[in-house]
């Protein structure tokens, strides 16, 4: 594909992203809509996972990594790569991703620490990392939704991979499966996104539970500038849904108070499309 055929196709995409968004963003406010546990389950439990579920997609392949790679799907689509806006297939995109989670997460694991995936809907992230990184460990994956945890059961069953899922909600604090996130390294990937308005109550929830170490991959207004194109359409995104602004606000409130000791926060720019990417941040309950 020509130079100037690309730049077409991300300038639209750009174009038509950010009007969606305004309009969104606009209906939002008019409605007064503000993101909470009976949102999330309509688009989670009853409308994606549902979904996912009954599809069964991972039945039409071959291996786990065919299968979390999109191995089938080469249609081009504009993504953020390593910061940079790209014109790639579905398939490589994933791949990419793949590559990306467990660069970013196997630096942290010691053997035999056990990872917990936090809001795993049905385990995408615990399969890449069961597929690709070295050091042996146990996996599991937690989510309020049965739907997800269901779907994670049978991808784990069909591929023979040995991730076990478990239910939590993470705004109960007296949910009897909060012990199983002690001393396992604890990850959350755009699941704080969905709890912008309690993320006081689930970071403290977390504290409590005792994890070794936690990761979380995250989308969050508050390292985004204004002035960046690109960051200014993530930023009216992340409004329209009622994402987050306060994440590392919080994580650094508890250090502030001598509970966690954090070790990273960093600004990541990759998403399969051009809004949305995530921050990677690191922290320790003290
Ligand atoms: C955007 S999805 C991300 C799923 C998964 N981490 C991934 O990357 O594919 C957000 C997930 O958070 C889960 N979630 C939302 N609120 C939750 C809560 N209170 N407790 C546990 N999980 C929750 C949703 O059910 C959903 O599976």
């Amino acid at each position: 594909m020509t130079k100037i055929l690309k730049n077409t196709r991300i300038f639209i995409t750009y174009v038509r992203l950010l009007t969606r968004n305004l309009f969104k963003l606009l209906l939002r406010f008019s409605l007064a809509r503000v993101r909470n546990p009976t949102v999330t389950k309509k688009e989670y439990e009853e409308f994606a996972w549902a979904s996912v579920l009954s599809l069964k997609e991972w039945e039409r392949f071959e291996s786990i990594d065919d299968f979390v790679t999109k191995r089938n799907d080469l249609r081009r689509r504009v993504c953020l790569v390593d910061g940079k806006v790209d014109y790639l297939t579905t398939h490589a995109y994933y791949t990419y991703r793949k590559k990306t989670l467990r660069y970013l997460v196997e630096p942290y694991l010691k053997e035999g620490t056990g990872i917990v995936e936090l809001g795993c809907g049905w385990g995408f992230n615990l399969f890449s990392l069961a597929d690709s990184i070295q050091k042996p460990t146990t996996m599991l994956g937690m989510d309020v939704s049965h739907n997800g945890l269901q779907a994670g059961r049978q991808v784990s069953e069909k591929f023979g991979v040995p991730v076990d899922f478990k239910h939590i909600d993470l705004l109960d604090d007296t949910h009897p499966n909060w012990k199983e996130v002690k001393s396992r390294v604890a990850i959350t990937y755009y699941c704080l996104e969905q709890l912008a308005n309690y993320m006081d109550r689930v970071i403290s929830n977390l504290i409590k539970a005792g994890p070794e170490l936690v990761i979380h991959i995250e989308p969050t207004r508050e390292l985004s500038n204004p002035l960046n194109l690109l960051d200014f359409n993530s930023l009216v995104y992340s409004r329209a849904r009622d994402y987050p602004g306060n994440i590392v606000s919080t994580i650094l409130n508890k250090q502030d108070l001598g509970l966690v000791k954090v070790e990273k926060v960093q600004k990541k720019r990759y998403a399969p499309s051009l809004q949305n990417y995530p921050v990677f941040i690191v922290w320790k309950p003290v």
